[in-house]
């Protein structure tokens, strides 16, 4: 698929909208996974070298289209700051003359950090006027948030259609990295899905039961498949015990999750067993992870939670790949259109 590059872009001294993805957990003011936010490094430096006046746009949770300080991207000013190693100037809106004004003063090495984009309805409904709203201020659109690809939302493919866009360093690698394995990859496959979200991973489980040797699910979505008695053919492997009320995977199904993880050539991963967050119920998850990065197999990992489980290991360098995508990962590696790459389609 030919899609437009930043680097071919003519993009010098130009003002440019940068869709990143920050949607990282917050605890405390902090960010607790960083690697999302590490993840558009290369495209920032390339833009300050070209001397473009740069703001970063992103989302942050799901605060329903109304401002809610509970979801301000203000809150990882600092983290982002020391993460891009560049001064950030953090803005109380995401559109409008405060936009304006301050790419206007933006100084030399300078980044502007937009506030959460779904503080706008118009954001999440595509709404047309919004999209003209956000692109108005800039010259270009680049995005190198590959995890919000697979939604149609206006700082995502709104804005694409009305400014000259292109994909930046980080989305074209993610592209080419699950291009390896999307359809094809190395038998015997598994692919281990957990978490939450069953509206979004259902049909992504039934694709990938075509495609896989193996299917292992867990989280709460296993217990969502059980309670609303969802069949599966027989590569779908649900948990057959549990600690307490279902918030963990039990020790037979982490002995036969890794017996047949051991096995295989290629493992993609994303979303935790249990209810990780509480240390308790977080055993499944730490040895089904223990299990991933203990063979030789080709390794691709992705999602929030994911990555904040790699990131509390001090494991990024012991996966294959390491995606910012979590419903996105997943999308695309069974096959479904993503509206944010199509429209950077050439
Ligand atoms: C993600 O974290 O997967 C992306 O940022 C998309 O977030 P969303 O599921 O709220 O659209």
């Amino acid at each position: 698929m030919e899609i437009s590059k930043i680097q071919d872009a003519d993009i010098e001294g130009k003002k440019v909208l940068l869709r990143i993805d920050f949607n990282v957990a917050v605890e405390n003011g902090r960010a607790k996974e960083t690697f999302k936010i590490k993840a558009c490094q290369e495209t920032v430096k390339y833009l300050l070298e070209k001397k473009c006046k740069i703001a970063l746009c992103s989302h942050l949770g799901r605060p329903e289209g109304k401002p809610n300080l509970e979801f301000s991207l203000e809150q990882i000013k600092a983290d982002v700051e020391n993460i891009l190693g560049v001064k950030i100037n953090f803005i109380g809106d995401c559109a409008g003359d405060k936009v304006k004004n301050s790419l206007e003063d933006l100084n030399s090495g300078e980044v502007l950090l937009l506030e959460n984009v779904r503080f706008y309805e118009g954001e999440e409904s595509n709404d047309a006027n919004f999209a003209k709203k956000l692109a108005e201020n800039f010259e270009i659109f680049i995005n190198d948030a590959f995890s919000v690809c697979h939604r149609d939302q206006a700082s995502v493919t709104g804005v694409a259609k009305i400014l000259p866009s292109y994909a930046g360093f980080w989305l074209q690698k993610e592209i080419e990295n699950l291009d390896r394995l999307k359809n094809n990859p190395e038998k015997p496959a598994v692919a281990v899905i957990g978490g939450a979200k069953i509206e979004t991973k259902l049909p992504v489980i039934q694709t990938f039961e075509k495609i896989y040797d193996y299917v292992l699910v867990g989280g709460k979505i296993a217990n969502e498949a059980v309670d609303q008695k969802i069949s599966f053919s027989e590569k779908v492997i649900l948990p057959i015990d549990y600690i307490d009320d279902r918030l963990d995977i039990g020790p037979d199904t982490i002995s036969k999750f890794s017996q047949i993880i051991k096995g295989v050539k290629t493992i993609i991963w994303n979303g935790p067993m249990g209810k990780f967050e509480e240390e308790k119920y977080a055993v499944g998850t730490q040895k089904i992870f223990e299990a991933i990065i203990s063979g030789s197999a080709y390794t691709l990992v992705g999602g929030g939670e994911t990555l904040e489980i790699l990131e509390k290991n001090n494991a990024m360098d012991k996966i294959s790949f390491v995606s910012t995508g979590g419903g996105a990962m997943l999308e695309y590696l069974s096959g479904s259109t993503m509206p944010g790459i199509e429209v950077l389609k050439k």
